[in-house]
C-alpha cells in the first residue's frame, strides 16, 4: 500500500483520523478539501457560493486526478462527495498501490455530530433543526451508499474512539 484514501459521509471523521494514521505510519496527509482550498484560494463555502457547486465538483475531479497520478506514499482523506460526482469512485478501485476504506456512520450518529459544525459545510448550512437534519442525511446518505459501499474496505465509527479506530485503520 502506497496511498491510503479514506472516504466516507461528512463527520465520519475523515480528516482526523487520517492526519493521526500518517503520523503513525510516518507518511505525509493531504486533505482534498484543504488541497482545493489552497490551489483555488478561497474557502469551500465561498466557491460553493461564488462559483457553484458544479465548479466545485469540477476542480474536485482534477485536483483527484493529482494526487492519484503523483506516486508519492500518503494518506488522504477525501471530500464526502467525492466519490459519488465523476468517475471517481473508479479512478481509486483502479489505481495501482491505494487502498480505499470507508469510513461508515449511522445517520443518527453523524446528524448529531454534524449539526454542531454545519455552518462550515455549503451543503448543510441552510439547515435549521436537528430533526430536520437528519432528515437530510438520512436521504443524501442512502443515495450515496452505492458510492461508499465499492469500497473493499469498510469500518463503522459510532461511538468509537479515535485510538481504536486507528488502531482498526492499522489492522
Ligand atoms: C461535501 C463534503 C465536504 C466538502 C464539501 C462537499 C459533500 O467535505 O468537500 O463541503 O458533498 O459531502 P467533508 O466530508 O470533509 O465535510
Amino acid at each position: 500500500m502506497q496511498q491510503l484514501y479514506l472516504i466516507g459521509y461528512m463527520g465520519t471523521g475523515k480528516s482526523t483520523l487520517g492526519k493521526e494514521l500518517s503520523k503513525r505510519l510516518g507518511i505525509p496527509f493531504t486533505d482534498l478539501d484543504a488541497y482545493i482550498e489552497a490551489e483555488e484560494k478561497a474557502s469551500i463555502s465561498e466557491l460553493f457560493h461564488t462559483k457553484g457547486e458544479l465548479y466545485f465538483r469540477n476542480q474536485e475531479h482534477q485536483y483527484l486526478k493529482e494526487l492519484l497520478e503523483s506516486s508519492t506514499p500518503k494518506v488522504v482523506a477525501l471530500g464526502g462527495g467525492t466519490p459519488c460526482y465523476h468517475n471517481n469512485m473508479d479512478l481509486l478501485l483502479n489505481a495501482s498501490q491505494c487502498e480505499v476504506v470507508y469510513l461508515n456512520g449511522s445517520v443518527s450518529f453523524l446528524s448529531k455530530r454534524l449539526f454542531k459544525e454545519k455552518a462550515k459545510r455549503p451543503i448543510l448550512s441552510h439547515i435549521q433543526t436537528e430533526e430536520e437534519l437528519q432528515e437530510f442525511v438520512g436521504k443524501h446518505l442512502f443515495e450515496r451508499l452505492p458510492f461508499y459501499q465499492k469500497a473493499p474496505k469498510h469500518i463503522t465509527i459510532d461511538s468509537k474512539s479515535v485510538e481504536v479506530l486507528i488502531e482498526e485503520l492499522l489492522n
